[in-house]
């Protein structure tokens, strides 16, 4: 098969290079220059693990290729995915789709003739209805197909979720659409990830449900951690004590300082949005969405808290900026707020991160990027564990005592076991526990 990513970011990349793999032929497109021309060298744009091998691999066997050039990608693709960016639309929580429509235009002008056009991007319920309106608009002569395929990679484990991945979603009433994706996705249907095909509109709709029902348990293991802070409760233990049940599952049950990144924030804004407009409300993702703005300013004054409640003059260090490790992405990281909080409070704040300190630089221009963990620790009054990195789970917590000058160490995501810190001389601060 021969498929084209209208999208070179870390959807379009992941998929256009795991398409690759499996056999297929695959052109990733982009307008950025420059982007293309670092991937045809092997830069990648974002950091995920095992992706520049992956495109390496692929290039080399001739089954990857990059370009600007989008009308010479499509001619002779049997389908064309939309893999562009949907961001909050500003001001309104709207997803932007302007992209993803100017894409379906430029596809529908060049794609030839009996084509699928599926979109990859995360859109709001009916976007395929526009899509496919103005596919027949701009190319009245031609039959293509519009089909919803949203996917559901997780940063930092992307590459595994495409390979083996829960279930496919399919959305399209076209049969012979629906057989162009049974053929691209059968590497997969092979290993027995179940295909399920839908109507489009229902298929758009599975996507932020997942999301926003994923959210909404990160948000309720979050509120029962500070139930256990009360109470004198274990949330770590409350998580395997309801996790066990099959019904509940044991995963996304981990309580921290409340979940950020490009998807859960806007994705759930964006289902608030559709279902206002809708006038059927969803009154448990806007309850989700409260709780999970209001714990990450939370989390600064819980740190503000370990310092006795006075942040001036003091020194924090942050291990870990991303949103959640194995990646450099700082949308939305908690991290932000917490900083915020710290420095309107007087404090001064340096910082460690394995992968994200060049992107959170341009964020948080006045915290002080150290070269490691200890050396963002020297001379601070309280240390605060932000992101759960591997780098950051088996610190020698004497020598990382010996070098600060407080002794205040807020786990916000319960890597430690209060016992061991507490051997080391910390004061230490967790997460419902
Ligand atoms: C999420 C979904 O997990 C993917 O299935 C989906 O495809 C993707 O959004 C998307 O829409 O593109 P991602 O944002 O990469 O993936 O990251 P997650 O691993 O889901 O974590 C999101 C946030 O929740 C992070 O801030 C993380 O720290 C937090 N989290 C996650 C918790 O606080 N506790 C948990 O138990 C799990």
């Amino acid at each position: 098969m021969k498929i084209v990513m209208i999208g070179s970011g870390y959807v379009g990349l992941v998929s256009g290079a795991c398409f690759a793999d499996f056999g297929h032929d695959v052109v990733c497109v982009d307008k950025d220059a420059a982007k293309i021309d670092a991937l045809k060298a092997n830069i990648m744009p974002i950091f995920e693990p095992g992706l520049d091998t992956l495109v390496r691999n692929n290039v080399a066997r001739g089954v990857l290729s990059f370009t600007t050039d989008l009308n010479e990608a499509v001619s002779g693709a049997d389908a064309i995915f939309i893999a562009v960016g949907t961001p909050s639309r500003r001001g309104d929580g709207h997803a932007d789709l302007s992209y993803v429509y100017a894409a379906a235009q430029e596809i529908a002008e060049a794609a030839d003739d009996h084509t699928v056009i599926v979109t990859k991007s995360t859109v709001p319920v009916g976007t395929g209805d526009e899509v496919e309106r103005i596919c027949r608009e701009t190319a009245p002569a031609k039959t293509l197909a519009v089909v919803s395929n949203p996917e559901f990679l997780r940063e930092g484990a992307a590459i595994d979720d495409f390979k083996r991945p829960d279930r496919i979603v399919v959305g399209s009433e076209d049969e012979w659409a629906q057989d162009v994706l049974r053929e691209i996705y059968r590497p997969l249907y092979l290993n027995e990830s179940p295909i399920l095909f839908t109507s489009r509109r229902t298929s758009e709709l599975i996507k932020y449900a997942a999301n926003a029902f994923l959210a909404t348990k990160i948000t309720f293991i979050n509120e029962m951690a500070d139930l256990c802070e009360k109470v004198g409760g274990n949330v770590q233990d409350v998580a395997r004590g309801i996790g066990l049940d099959k019904r509940i599952g044991p995963k996304f049950l981990n309580a921290g300082p409340g979940y950020g990144g490009s998807c859960f924030p806007k994705d759930t804004l964006a289902l608030l949005k559709t279902a206002q407009d809708h006038e059927s409300p969803v009154r448990i993702v806007e309850a989700v969405v409260n709780a999970n703005d209001l714990r990450k300013r939370a989390m600064g004054r819980k740190v503000i808290g370990a310092l006795g409640g006075d942040a001036r003059g003091k020194k924090v260090a942050i291990l870990g900026l991303t949103f959640k490790p194995n990646t450099d992405d700082m949308r939305d990281a908690p991290s932000i707020a917490v900083v915020q909080a710290l420095t309107d409070a007087g404090a001064t704040v340096s910082a460690y991160d394995p992968e994200g300190m060049e992107e959170a630089a341009k964020l948080l221009p006045d915290v002080l990027m150290a070269d490691g963990p200890y050396a963002a620790a020297e001379g601070a009054h309280a240390l605060v564990m932000m992101t759960e990195w591997d780098a950051f789970r088996a610190l020698d917590l004497t020598k990382m005592a010996d070098i600060m000058a407080g002794k205040a160490l807020i786990d916000l995501r319960n890597v430690y076991q209060p016992d061991d810190v507490a051997k080391a001389g910390f004061d230490y601060t967790s997460i419902g526990r």
